[in-house]
Protein backbone atom coordinates (compact mmCIF):
# COMPACT_ATOMS: atom_id res chain seq x y z
CA UNK A 1 0.00 0.00 0.00
CA UNK A 2 1.13 3.76 -0.44
CA UNK A 3 1.10 5.55 2.07
CA UNK A 4 0.67 9.77 2.38
CA UNK A 5 3.63 9.79 4.78
CA UNK A 6 7.91 10.39 5.82
CA UNK A 7 9.03 7.12 5.42
CA UNK A 8 10.63 7.39 8.90
CA UNK A 9 6.84 7.90 10.96
CA UNK A 10 5.44 6.11 8.42
CA UNK A 11 7.89 2.77 9.00
CA UNK A 12 7.90 3.13 12.94
CA UNK A 13 3.79 3.28 12.91
CA UNK A 14 3.40 0.50 10.10
CA UNK A 15 5.89 -2.11 9.91
CA UNK A 16 7.55 -4.46 12.45
CA UNK A 17 10.88 -5.29 13.20
CA UNK A 18 12.74 -7.72 10.84
CA UNK A 19 9.39 -8.50 8.78
CA UNK A 20 11.26 -6.91 5.48
CA UNK A 21 12.58 -8.60 2.43
CA UNK A 22 14.09 -5.10 0.93
CA UNK A 23 14.36 -1.90 1.10
CA UNK A 24 14.60 0.26 -1.78
CA UNK A 25 15.49 4.18 -0.79
CA UNK A 26 16.24 6.62 -3.18
CA UNK A 27 16.21 9.68 -0.97
CA UNK A 28 17.07 13.13 -1.71
CA UNK A 29 20.15 13.74 -3.07
CA UNK A 30 19.67 17.26 -0.66
CA UNK A 31 21.20 18.79 -4.53
CA UNK A 32 17.60 20.87 -4.54
CA UNK A 33 16.97 19.46 -8.22
CA UNK A 34 13.99 20.69 -9.75
CA UNK A 35 14.40 18.59 -13.02
CA UNK A 36 15.79 19.61 -16.49
CA UNK A 37 16.28 23.13 -17.29
CA UNK A 38 16.18 23.08 -20.86
CA UNK A 39 12.53 24.59 -20.93
CA UNK A 40 11.48 27.89 -22.80
CA UNK A 41 11.86 29.93 -19.37
CA UNK A 42 15.07 28.06 -18.19
CA UNK A 43 13.56 27.46 -15.18
CA UNK A 44 13.26 24.13 -13.94
CA UNK A 45 10.53 21.82 -14.85
CA UNK A 46 9.26 21.23 -10.92
CA UNK A 47 9.30 22.84 -7.80
CA UNK A 48 12.20 21.60 -5.02
CA UNK A 49 10.60 18.02 -3.03
CA UNK A 50 10.93 17.87 0.57
CA UNK A 51 14.36 17.12 1.92
CA UNK A 52 16.10 18.07 -0.76
CA UNK A 53 17.28 21.30 0.26
CA UNK A 54 18.44 21.12 3.95
CA UNK A 55 21.23 22.32 6.05
CA UNK A 56 23.80 19.47 6.36
CA UNK A 57 23.34 18.69 9.71
CA UNK A 58 19.64 18.51 9.22
CA UNK A 59 20.40 16.30 6.43
CA UNK A 60 22.57 14.09 8.58
CA UNK A 61 19.64 13.79 11.02
CA UNK A 62 16.99 12.68 8.44
CA UNK A 63 19.58 9.92 6.73
CA UNK A 64 20.26 8.70 9.80
CA UNK A 65 16.94 8.51 10.98
CA UNK A 66 15.08 6.18 7.37
CA UNK A 67 18.61 4.40 8.02
CA UNK A 68 17.30 3.22 11.40
CA UNK A 69 14.24 2.18 10.28
CA UNK A 70 15.24 0.62 7.12
CA UNK A 71 17.42 -1.34 9.78
CA UNK A 72 15.16 -2.10 11.96
CA UNK A 73 12.62 -3.69 9.42
CA UNK A 74 15.13 -5.38 7.22
CA UNK A 75 15.06 -8.99 8.12
CA UNK A 76 18.81 -9.78 8.71
CA UNK A 77 20.90 -11.04 6.30
CA UNK A 78 18.27 -9.15 3.74
CA UNK A 79 19.38 -6.44 0.90
CA UNK A 80 19.15 -2.49 1.22
CA UNK A 81 19.69 -0.15 -2.11
CA UNK A 82 20.21 3.19 -1.87
CA UNK A 83 20.41 6.15 -4.37
CA UNK A 84 22.84 8.28 -4.71
CA UNK A 85 25.50 10.46 -6.57
CA UNK A 86 29.42 10.76 -6.15
CA UNK A 87 29.02 13.97 -4.09
CA UNK A 88 27.25 12.38 -1.47
CA UNK A 89 28.62 9.30 -1.41
CA UNK A 90 30.80 9.51 1.32
CA UNK A 91 28.45 10.98 4.09
CA UNK A 92 26.22 8.03 2.68
CA UNK A 93 28.65 5.63 3.12
CA UNK A 94 29.23 6.45 6.51
CA UNK A 95 26.07 6.83 7.71
CA UNK A 96 24.69 3.32 6.49
CA UNK A 97 27.96 1.55 8.71
CA UNK A 98 26.76 3.67 11.77
CA UNK A 99 23.48 2.59 10.90
CA UNK A 100 24.65 -1.23 11.17
CA UNK A 101 24.93 -2.19 7.36
CA UNK A 102 27.72 -3.57 5.88
CA UNK A 103 28.32 -2.05 2.30
CA UNK A 104 28.40 -5.29 -0.44
CA UNK A 105 29.22 -3.25 -3.76
CA UNK A 106 28.19 -0.30 -5.55
CA UNK A 107 26.78 -0.41 -8.57
CA UNK A 108 27.32 2.49 -11.24
CA UNK A 109 24.83 3.28 -12.93
CA UNK A 110 25.19 4.25 -16.73
CA UNK A 111 22.77 6.04 -18.23
CA UNK A 112 23.62 5.80 -21.51
CA UNK A 113 23.10 9.58 -22.36
CA UNK A 114 24.04 12.77 -20.97
CA UNK A 115 22.81 14.86 -18.56
CA UNK A 116 23.37 18.18 -16.80
CA UNK A 117 27.22 19.19 -15.62
CA UNK A 118 30.18 21.31 -16.82
CA UNK A 119 33.34 20.14 -16.18
CA UNK A 120 32.38 16.29 -18.18
CA UNK A 121 28.76 15.78 -18.02
CA UNK A 122 26.81 13.81 -15.99
CA UNK A 123 26.24 10.13 -17.14
CA UNK A 124 26.12 8.32 -13.90
CA UNK A 125 25.01 7.56 -10.62
CA UNK A 126 25.76 5.35 -7.86
CA UNK A 127 23.32 2.59 -6.18
CA UNK A 128 25.23 1.19 -2.84
CA UNK A 129 23.79 -2.56 -2.57
CA UNK A 130 24.22 -3.28 1.42
CA UNK A 131 22.94 -5.82 3.95
CA UNK A 132 22.08 -6.28 7.78
CA UNK A 133 23.99 -8.40 9.59
CA UNK A 134 26.97 -10.62 8.79
CA UNK A 135 25.38 -14.36 8.95
CA UNK A 136 23.31 -15.83 6.54
CA UNK A 137 23.58 -13.09 3.97
CA UNK A 138 21.78 -13.34 1.37
CA UNK A 139 22.58 -13.86 -2.38
CA UNK A 140 20.97 -11.92 -5.19
CA UNK A 141 19.86 -14.39 -7.72
CA UNK A 142 22.47 -14.71 -10.20
CA UNK A 143 26.12 -14.88 -10.74
CA UNK A 144 26.42 -13.72 -14.74
CA UNK A 145 25.52 -9.77 -13.44
CA UNK A 146 28.30 -7.09 -13.00
CA UNK A 147 28.26 -3.82 -11.14
CA UNK A 148 27.55 -1.75 -13.90
CA UNK A 149 24.19 -1.37 -15.02
CA UNK A 150 23.44 0.10 -18.27
CA UNK A 151 19.85 1.13 -18.36
CA UNK A 152 18.56 4.48 -20.63
CA UNK A 153 17.41 7.32 -18.18
CA UNK A 154 14.24 8.63 -19.36
CA UNK A 155 14.64 11.77 -21.24
CA UNK A 156 14.50 15.18 -18.81
CA UNK A 157 11.13 16.62 -20.97
CA UNK A 158 9.42 13.06 -19.93
CA UNK A 159 9.75 12.90 -16.36
CA UNK A 160 6.51 13.08 -14.07
CA UNK A 161 8.94 13.42 -11.01
CA UNK A 162 12.47 15.41 -11.26
CA UNK A 163 14.37 12.09 -10.26
CA UNK A 164 12.16 9.62 -11.72
CA UNK A 165 14.22 6.34 -12.62
CA UNK A 166 13.24 3.68 -14.78
CA UNK A 167 11.00 0.61 -14.32
CA UNK A 168 13.98 -1.37 -15.75
CA UNK A 169 16.57 -0.41 -12.78
CA UNK A 170 13.56 -1.31 -10.28
CA UNK A 171 12.54 -4.20 -11.83
CA UNK A 172 16.09 -5.75 -11.69
CA UNK A 173 16.65 -4.61 -8.08
CA UNK A 174 13.97 -6.58 -6.95
CA UNK A 175 14.67 -9.69 -9.29
CA UNK A 176 18.06 -10.00 -7.81
CA UNK A 177 17.18 -9.52 -4.08
CA UNK A 178 13.86 -11.23 -3.42
CA UNK A 179 11.50 -14.24 -4.01
CA UNK A 180 7.52 -13.97 -5.80
CA UNK A 181 5.54 -13.65 -2.76
CA UNK A 182 7.95 -11.86 -0.46
CA UNK A 183 7.81 -7.77 0.90
CA UNK A 184 9.52 -5.13 -0.46
CA UNK A 185 9.47 -1.68 0.91
CA UNK A 186 10.26 1.43 -0.70
CA UNK A 187 11.00 4.37 1.20
CA UNK A 188 10.97 7.09 -1.23
CA UNK A 189 8.04 6.52 -3.56
CA UNK A 190 8.05 9.82 -6.18
CA UNK A 191 6.05 8.67 -9.41
CA UNK A 192 5.36 5.13 -7.85
CA UNK A 193 8.14 3.49 -10.02
CA UNK A 194 9.04 0.71 -7.07
CA UNK A 195 5.38 -0.01 -6.19
CA UNK A 196 4.67 -0.12 -10.05
CA UNK A 197 7.67 -3.00 -10.54
CA UNK A 198 6.31 -4.58 -7.04
CA UNK A 199 3.33 -5.24 -8.92
CA UNK A 200 4.06 -7.11 -11.69
CA UNK A 201 6.38 -8.74 -10.06
CA UNK A 202 4.43 -10.18 -7.47
CA UNK A 203 5.37 -8.89 -4.56
CA UNK A 204 3.98 -7.44 -1.42
CA UNK A 205 4.93 -4.03 -0.94
CA UNK A 206 4.64 -0.93 1.05
CA UNK A 207 6.02 2.63 -0.03
CA UNK A 208 5.87 5.84 1.47
CA UNK A 209 5.91 9.74 -0.10
CA UNK A 210 5.41 12.75 2.31
CA UNK A 211 4.51 15.38 -0.52
CA UNK A 212 0.79 14.98 -1.47
CA UNK A 213 1.69 16.38 -5.31
CA UNK A 214 4.09 12.97 -5.52
CA UNK A 215 1.14 10.51 -3.32
CA UNK A 216 -1.48 12.01 -6.25
CA UNK A 217 1.18 11.37 -9.00
CA UNK A 218 2.20 7.83 -7.89
CA UNK A 219 -1.42 6.94 -6.88
CA UNK A 220 -2.58 8.06 -10.27
CA UNK A 221 0.70 5.81 -12.19
CA UNK A 222 -0.78 2.80 -10.00
CA UNK A 223 -4.43 3.11 -10.67
CA UNK A 224 -3.56 3.56 -14.59
CA UNK A 225 -1.44 0.07 -14.45
CA UNK A 226 -4.68 -1.54 -12.62
CA UNK A 227 -7.18 -1.02 -15.11
C1 LIG B 1 14.54 11.01 -5.28
S1 LIG B 1 12.82 11.12 -5.20
C2 LIG B 1 12.27 9.47 -5.55
C3 LIG B 1 11.99 9.27 -7.00
C4 LIG B 1 11.42 7.90 -7.32
N1 LIG B 1 12.38 6.86 -7.08
C5 LIG B 1 10.99 7.82 -8.77
O1 LIG B 1 11.64 7.14 -9.56
O2 LIG B 1 10.01 8.49 -9.13
C6 LIG B 1 12.56 11.30 -3.49
C7 LIG B 1 11.08 11.42 -3.10
O3 LIG B 1 11.01 11.27 -1.68
C8 LIG B 1 10.03 12.15 -1.17
N2 LIG B 1 10.36 12.35 0.25
C9 LIG B 1 11.17 13.27 0.82
N3 LIG B 1 11.23 13.09 2.13
C10 LIG B 1 10.48 12.00 2.42
C11 LIG B 1 10.17 11.29 3.61
N4 LIG B 1 10.64 11.68 4.80
N5 LIG B 1 9.37 10.21 3.53
C12 LIG B 1 8.86 9.81 2.34
N6 LIG B 1 9.09 10.46 1.17
C13 LIG B 1 9.90 11.53 1.22
C14 LIG B 1 10.11 13.37 -2.06
O4 LIG B 1 8.90 14.09 -2.04
C15 LIG B 1 10.43 12.75 -3.42
O5 LIG B 1 9.25 12.54 -4.16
Amino acid sequence: MLYLDSCIEGAQKLIEDETVDLVIADPPYNLKFGGTTQTKNKKPRFQIFPNDNLPFPDYRRFCLAWLKQAYRILKPGSHVYIFIDWRTYPDMARWLKISGFTIKNCIVWDKKNMGMGWQYRYQHEFIIMAVKGKKNVRRIRTRSQTDVWQISRIPGNQTIHPTEKPIDMMKRIIENSSEEGEYVVDFFAGSGVVPDAAEILNRRWDAFEVDPGWYAVSTERLKEKRT
